[in-house]
């Protein structure tokens, strides 16, 4: 490996990048890609910090998503997004969940390898909360990382139960001078309801979305009204601020019902830090797709005074893009910069860019499950797994301590983020737990380590095929 300095060079291709040569604080401990060895978990049974209760309100709110523009639906604390969770890496954490809503709920602590019993799958893991009840989870606020919370019941999610939960690292690998969330979302200013073959005006702009390849439908979209940063829209676009000369750190969440974004700021790079959290060797790009349950973390570095645009554009659908605006103090600009950035034609983020700093499990499985990705056709509508939709579907078993390999194949027209819970996974040399599987035949084979027992959810994150049966449970046997 080349020194910091000439590797940061390369990197950024300015001199600027000597100014800032502390930028990549640690070393590399990546194992070589053919280790023997079983990765060290990154769970955490036991604090090492402080515990942090938080309470979250399940409640009716009202949602001012633009000026004049309010509307109500279901948040957490009177706010959507809900608050932002901050806690510090090994801090207990202990969130009491009120549910004054008409209906049961629960809250997922996305992308945490929390306990079984902690992790908020109505059905699998807990009974959901019913209306008037409490429920307080407990874990340990590990491994350090961008991640989400929201509610797993139904379409609960697609109404605005969801929030950041960030867990600081205690000695990041990255030096920066601010950072900031961005939320990225899509509106659905109505009450969300089940996608069929009959909904009216549904269906989206994909390919064969028309219905004129023999009744395919293909691509099925929601009626989203737009898309959100922070929960505004573009008529509201969030501004971030920074100073000519800093290095933001920005973390992209997206929780959204059914949008994968395709993510870029207008004048910058992106230099990717992290990929679901976990720490990747930074890599420079130009824009990043970026799917439902996935996180990123970008610097980027304020070297072109001025008012950029920050767009986030849906991929599949039609509803317009989500906007944000940054914004140099020195700069006298104002409104909202209009049109695309050149950036979002620029060099996209690959998975096969990330490599990640961690170790990785061996990719010698014990077990393996070739798993076919389907639906969305007329005569056979249903999002599946090998044919079976959740919940006529049968678990997959695995054994505590195997070396478990998924081969996914995607047999329809749309884009599934499939995510595993409790556990991170190997996708190429990163470690992530949620991973695009690209239309039209497209592959993904992920590995992981059997390191926490349980009844675990692995399902795509596309709220409106997991609400029609793609996803599965995995079950570690007795
Ligand atoms: Cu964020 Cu089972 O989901
Ligand atoms: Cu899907």
């Amino acid at each position: 490996m080349p020194d910091r300095r000439t590797f940061l060079r390369t990197l950024l291709g300015t001199t600027a990048a000597l100014a800032v040569s502390g930028l990549w604080t640690a070393g590399c401990r990546r194992e070589p890609a053919d280790a023997a060895t079983i990765a060290p978990s990154l769970r955490r049974d036991t604090p090492t910090g402080p515990t942090r209760t938080v309470r979250l309100r399940a409640e009716e709110i009202e949602v001012e998503v633009a000026p004049g523009h309010v509307y109500r639906t279901w948040g957490y604390n009177g706010a959507f997004p809900g608050p932002e969770l901050r806690v510090r890496e090994g801090e207990q954490l202990q969130v009491v969940v009120e549910n004054h809503l008409p209906e049961p709920t629960t809250i997922h602590w996305h992308g945490v390898p929390v306990p079984n019993a902690m992790d908020g799958v109505p059905g699998l893991t807990q009974d959901p909360i019913a209306p008037g009840e409490t429920f307080t989870y407990t874990f340990v606020a590990a491994p350090s990382g961008s991640y989400l919370y929201h509610s797993h019941v139904g379409l609960q999610l697609d109404r605005g139960l969801l929030g950041a939960l960030i867990i600081e690292e205690t000695t990041p690998h990255v030096s920066y001078d601010r950072e900031y969330t961005l939320v990225l979302d899509d509106f659905l200013p109505g009450e969300p309801r089940p996608l069929t073959a009959a909904t009216p005006g549904m269906r989206g702009r994909g390919m064969m979305g028309r219905g004129m390849m023999g009744g395919m439908m293909g691509v099925q979209v929601p009626p989203y009204a737009g898309s959100l940063v922070n929960g505004r829209l573009p008529e509201a676009a969030p501004v971030f601020e920074v100073r000519r000369g800093e290095w933001v750190r920005l973390r992209l969440l997206n929780p959204s019902g059914a949008s994968t974004f395709r993510f870029a700021i207008d004048g910058h790079a992106l230099l990717v830090t992290h990929a679901d959290g976990r720490p990747v060797e930074p890599v420079r790009v130009d824009n990043l797709l970026i799917g439902m349950g996935e996180r990123y973390d970008v610097i980027i570095e304020a070297d072109n005074p001025g008012r950029w645009a920050i767009v986030a554009v849906p991929v599949e659908g039609t509803h317009p893009p989500a906007r944000a605006v940054l914004h140099y103090r020195e700069s006298r600009a104002r409104g909202l910069p209009s049109g695309l950035p050149e950036t979002l034609r620029g060099r996209p983020l690959d998975y096969s860019d990330l490599k990640c700093l961690e170790m990785l499990p061996a990719q010698r499985p014990d077990r393996s499950f070739d798993l076919l990705l389907s639906g969305g056709m007329m005569m056979n509508p249903r999002w599946a797994i090998n044919g079976q939709a959740y919940p006529d579907a049968e678990p997959l078993e695995i054994a505590r301590g195997e070396r478990v390999r998924f081969r996914m194949v995607n047999h329809s027209m749309m884009l599934h983020p499939m995510h595993l819970h409790g556990h991170f996974f190997r996708v190429g040399d990163a470690l992530k737990d949620t991973v695009l599987v690209p239309p039209h035949m497209g592959r993904v084979v992920f590995d992981f380590v059997a390191d926490n027992p349980g009844r675990w959810f692995f399902h795509c994150h596309n709220l409106y095929h997991l609400e029609s049966g793609m996803a599965r449970e995995v079950r570690y046997r007795a």
